[in-house]
């Protein structure tokens, strides 16, 4: 009989940390990167594409990877946690496509806009930046970040509570040895 996993994958947690690392940069400070305020800060447009799509292809990467290798099974909680945990996991990885996806709609509307100039941004320098121009879509770029700050929180309050108040080991399971 096999036992079963008690840990993520090597591979799951270090795409865990580095997409979280990214987003959590992007989500705070990527507004920075593409507007300018009041013509002060340095604006680097071609940087918020660029981290924004590393963060789809890491997403992209590490479905494929979770399909192959599944997560750990749960740890022992009430069922509605559990059911909630799976709940804010699917979300987490509906806002990773949603968020860079109407951004590149959001780019489509810059270009078509004020910002022509943006068409020639690249991802590092390897290829242009996609965009394409759809209205509805483009407008929920600031509500899917501002929500998935909202995941942040019960997320990170989640992973505490079990930590230091469950007493179950449960950040060791996403730890890189
Ligand atoms: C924006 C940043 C983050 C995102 C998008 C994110 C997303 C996720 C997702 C989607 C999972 C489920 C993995 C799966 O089953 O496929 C997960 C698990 C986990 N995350 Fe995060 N996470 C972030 C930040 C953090 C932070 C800051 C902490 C630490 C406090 C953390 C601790 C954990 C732990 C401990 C698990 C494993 C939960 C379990 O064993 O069931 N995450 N995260
Ligand atoms: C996970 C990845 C991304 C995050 C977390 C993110 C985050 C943000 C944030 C916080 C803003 C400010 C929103 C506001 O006005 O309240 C913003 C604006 C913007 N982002 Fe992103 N972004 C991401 C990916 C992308 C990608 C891939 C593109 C284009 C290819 C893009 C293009 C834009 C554009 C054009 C704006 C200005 C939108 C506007 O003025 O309405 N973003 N982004």
């Amino acid at each position: 009989m096999s036992v079963s996993p008690t840990r993520y994958t090597q591979v799951a947690i270090w795409l865990h940390w580095i997409t979280a690392i990214l987003l959590i940069y992007m989500l705070f400070w990527g507004e920075g990167l593409i507007k300018s305020f009041g013509g002060a800060a340095p604006a680097n447009p071609g940087l918020h594409a660029s981290l924004g799509v590393t963060i789809l292809a890491l997403t992209v990467l590490r479905l494929v990877w979770r399909l192959m290798n599944p997560p750990p099974p749960d740890l022992p909680m009430p069922a509605w946690q559990a059911k909630g945990s799976h709940a804010l996991h699917l979300a987490f990885y509906a806002m990773l496509f949603l968020i860079p996806i109407s951004g590149m709609a959001a780019m489509g509307r810059l270009i078509a806009g004020k910002h022509p100039e943006f068409a020639n941004l690249t991802i590092f320098n390897l290829f242009n930046v996609p965009y394409f121009e759809m209205s509805w879509l483009s407008s929920i770029h600031g509500l899917t970040t501002n929500l998935t700050i909202g995941l942040l929180a019960l997320h990170v309050v989640a992973a505490l509570k079990h930590q230091f108040f469950d007493k179950d080991n449960l950040l060791k399971r996403m730890s890189p040895h």
